[in-house]
């Protein structure tokens, strides 16, 4: 029996691991983590991350050929193959503060794997990490080998959150870089195996370990590129009457460009496309070449000019003012379908909000009071960083509620911002919310997910993104 251990019990290493458990039953899966608590959840009936379908795979398997557990060591030495799947942060001290990815967790767990090992090894980079980063991993791993072999391969995942099982059950495609060797090939094809128990073989990709390094950035940036550029051209739209929604339709009716991809929206969150965009910002200088570096860091600059310009579009269409005005925020996740807020666009909305005395009524339908408030009291970089947590003013903690509840949210407030896309928000009863609310009624929607014209016709007052008024 082929036995895995994964480190890093996460929203990659978590799901990952319940779909490889369940695709290859004659497959041993352990997902190990230093924090007890993930771990607890793991083995709970509630489990750390929400994620549609993710219940039902890790109930088929837990206790059969899935395990978490806690005890990183034993089960690292007792595995063939060895998934590295933990956090890969911004750096937020430091060279390349800002920018750098921290591979601080990712050294660690390499040291650990080099002294526990009593066997030769597959380790499979995971977690999103730097180009380059095996050769500086293997050295780290053969400086302490006592003659043990060490294989690295790269093997980049692109689920995203929100159809994070829909992703592996049927990926586009899976990716794995090794070393140009017989051992490397070898390696590359134990891999293999494992995937081709559900991914058609054409579906695989094999490579050398830069291009599969490099190739998880580029797809990020790229993804990232597109919603900057339908964003970008939501700003035009705004100021000339064009439609985003029609714009985005007909350019993507061009099979070369498609369709997916172009909701233009307050702004990209989520804990990876600023953070790998930026350490590939940082690689392109690091490597001589700015130009190159400038053109990526536009893609970041657009994504924070239309953040703010959503919050300006806020105060300046409520008089100039919202100091003392309640703001009902329906979506504080980065999107639907999660209860991830790790660079949601709505940190950077309520803290404008705040920084002109606005009162903001929370409702998010996965995400906790404890979690927002959180969120708002960190400096950007910081949430990935917990010894920089600082508590909230009071003055500031007295401004935000959580509620449960949309009707709740939006009692008396002067205005309501659509952070986030969940389809109930779709399905409010709009005249109830206008009916209880201060006058003139405003909505921002900045996920494009209402009618504006049937919102218009109840009394609201109506700013879309990228839409005529
Ligand atoms: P996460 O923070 O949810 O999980 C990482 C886990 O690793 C944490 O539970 C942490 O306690 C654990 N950990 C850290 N150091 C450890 C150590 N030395 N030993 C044992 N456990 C340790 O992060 P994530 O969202 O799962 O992302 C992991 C990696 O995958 C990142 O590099 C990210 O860029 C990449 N990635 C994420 C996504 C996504 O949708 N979240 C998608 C593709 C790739
Ligand atoms: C993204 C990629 O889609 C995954 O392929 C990748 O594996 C993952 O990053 C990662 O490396 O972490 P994720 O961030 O989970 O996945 O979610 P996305 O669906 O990509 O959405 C990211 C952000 O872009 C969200 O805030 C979303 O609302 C926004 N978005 C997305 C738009 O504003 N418009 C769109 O058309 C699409």
């Amino acid at each position: 029996m082929v036995k895995i251990c994964c480190i890093g019990a996460g929203y990659v290493g978590g799901p990952t691991m319940a779909v490889i458990a369940l695709k290859c039953p004659s497959v041993e899966v352990v997902v190990v983590d230093i924090s007890v608590s993930r771990i607890t959840a793991w083995n709970s009936e509630q489990l750390p991350i929400y994620e549609p379908g993710l219940d039902e795979v890790v109930k088929q398997c837990r206790g059969k050929n899935l395990f978490f557990s806690v005890d990183v060591e034993k089960h690292v030495s007792e595995a063939d193959i060895i998934f590295v799947s933990v956090n890969t942060p911004t750096k937020t001290q430091g060279l390349g503060a800002g920018k750098a990815a921290d591979l601080t967790y990712w050294e660690s767990a390499a040291r650990m794997i080099a002294d526990v090992s009593k066997s030769d090894k597959i380790v499979v980079e995971k977690s999103t990490v730097p180009v380059k980063t095996a050769e500086a991993i293997e050295k780290i791993l053969t400086h302490n080998s006592k003659g043990i072999k060490f294989q690295i391969l790269s093997n980049p995942e692109f689920l995203a959150e929100g159809t994070a099982i829909e992703d592996l059950f049927s990926p586009d495609r899976v990716l794995i870089g090794g070393r140009e060797t017989p051992g490397g090939q070898k390696a590359i094809k134990a891999l293999k195996a494992v995937y081709a128990n559900w991914v058609p073989e054409e579906r695989i990709i094999c490579t050398n370990l830069w291009s599969a390094e490099l190739s998880k950035l580029a797809a990020n940036a790229f993804l990232a590129q597109r919603i900057s550029s339908v964003n970008a051209m939501s700003a035009l739209c705004e100021a000339t009457g064009a439609d985003v929604s029609q714009v985005a339709h007909a350019v993507g009716k061009d099979t070369r460009i498609g369709a997916k991809f172009l909701n233009a929206s307050v702004g990209f969150g989520g804990s990876c496309f600023q953070k790998d965009i930026l350490n590939l910002v940082y690689i392109c200088e690091c490597n001589g070449l700015p130009e190159v570096a400038n053109y990526w860091k536009q893609v970041i600059k657009v994504n924070d000019y239309q953040k703010n310009r959503f919050v300006n579009r806020i105060v300046s269409s409520m008089f100039n003012t919202v100091s003392g005005k309640k703001i009902a925020v329906l979506g504080f996740a980065f999107k639907k379908d999660t209860g991830d807020t790790r660079e949601t666009p709505a940190i950077d909305v309520c803290k404008g909000l705040i920084d002109d005395k606005a009162k903001l009524s929370i409702y998010d339908p996965q995400v906790t009071e404890e979690q927002i408030q959180r969120d708002l009291s960190l400096n950007k970089f910081d949430w990935d960083h917990p010894a920089h947590l600082q508590p909230l003013s009071p003055a500031s903690k007295k401004d935000i509620t959580v509620v449960w509840d949309a009707y709740e949210a939006t009692k008396n407030a002067h205005a309501i911002c659509i952070l986030t896309e969940w389809d109930e928000f779709k399905n409010l009863d709009f005249q109830k919310i206008y009916n209880n609310m201060q006058k003139p009624a405003f909505l921002f929607d900045g996920r494009n997910v209402v009618n504006p014209q049937k919102l218009r016709d109840i009394g609201f007052v109506v700013y879309s993104i990228g839409k005529p008024l």
